[in-house]
């Protein structure tokens, strides 16, 4: 099984950006976190990030005939891109949306999610470890 994880804008400036709302964990300790779980789970299980959103639409396009399945925290692109959610419809793999903080806490504009009605779920909220039920869901559903 290949799943690939895709995060957004400033996602690798965590643990220095507003530790209140994203919590201490470093972008390293995240990665670190993804790879034990699939160190754990003898799976393929690829981490990238990015702050360019058409970088983030070629990850989505290089991950067809290359993983079986995505999660991803667009980051402040969740709220604006239409083009990341083409990109997810236009490959069409399974795919889970995940968020560190609790949109639903915070400003208006962060409750629009432009990905979500293509997900088969959000988790959102769960801080860094939501990365990990986002995988436990993912790979339930790759499993039936
Ligand atoms: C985020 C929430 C977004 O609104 C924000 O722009 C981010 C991170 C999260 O993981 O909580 O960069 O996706």
């Amino acid at each position: 099984m290949r799943i690939l994880v895709i995060n957004g804008p400033n996602l690798n400036l965590l643990g220095l950006r507003e530790p209140d709302i994203y919590g201490t964990s470093s972008y390293q300790d995240l990665v670190n976190l993804i790879e034990e779980y699939r160190d754990a789970k003898e799976i393929v299980i690829d981490i990238k990030q990015s702050n360019y959103e058409g970088e983030i639409v070629e990850l989505i396009q290089m991950a067809h005939g290359n993983y079986e399945g995505i999660v991803i925290n667009p980051a402040a692109y969740t709220h604006t891109s239409i083009a990341i959610l083409d990109a997810l419809q236009a490959v069409g793999l399974p795919t889970i949306e995940v968020h560190i903080s609790d949109l639903i806490l915070r400003e208006d504009f962060r409750k629009k999610s432009y990905i979500r009605a293509y997900c088969l779920t959000s988790i959102i909220g769960k801080g860094v470890k939501g990365y990990l039920l986002a995988l436990d869901y993912l790979i339930k559903e790759l499993e039936k």
